[in-house]
């Protein structure tokens, strides 16, 4: 069976390509996604993909999916610095995740430099705008191959 993965986008992930640039380039989420498929497509990988500006939507996203994924790729945008409910619906789901993000966090604003994710995290990719999801998604796949998932 080939691996699946779902790709998760947080909270104003759908206005990339017009917000603000200096931190998130002018790549749009579409053409994230025709990106990300393209690679995956390379790797026999399946993807879903899912994004909200709502986080009780994502948090049902995760719980729907999670018996039919190997795995998750998660940009959780604001998110990331606040949500215990997402914290717990990804380490609930028992799925490695790769915490992703366009910008480096580290070099931003203070409170942007605390994750709720990154501990439980497979690992993290910031600050390589649309190839931190490329990394990450690569690196994603090898684990769960080598895991023995498929
Ligand atoms: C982001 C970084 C977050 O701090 C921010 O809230 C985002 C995007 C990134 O991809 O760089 O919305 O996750």
């Amino acid at each position: 069976m080939s691996v699946r993965l779902g790709v998760l986008n947080g909270p104003n992930l759908n206005l990339l390509g017009e917000r603000d640039p200096k931190h998130y380039g002018t790549v749009s989420l579409a053409e994230i996604e025709e990106r990300l498929r393209a690679l995956a497509d390379e790797r026999g990988t399946a993807l879903e993909f899912f994004q909200s500006n709502d986080e009780g939507q994502i948090v049902d996203w995760v719980q729907d999916r999670a018996p039919h994924v190997d795995g998750w790729l998660v940009n959780a945008a604001a998110l990331t610095h606040t949500s215990v409910a997402l914290r717990d619906a990804l380490a609930a789901s028992a799925r490695p995740f790769v915490e992703v993000h366009l910008s480096n966090v580290y070099a931003r604003e203070p409170f942007r430099h605390t994750s709720m994710l990154s501990d439980i995290a497979l690992g993290v990719v910031a600050g390589f705008r649309f190839s931190s999801y490329a990394f990450g998604l690569e690196a994603l796949i090898d684990h769960v191959e080598s895991a023995g998932h498929t």
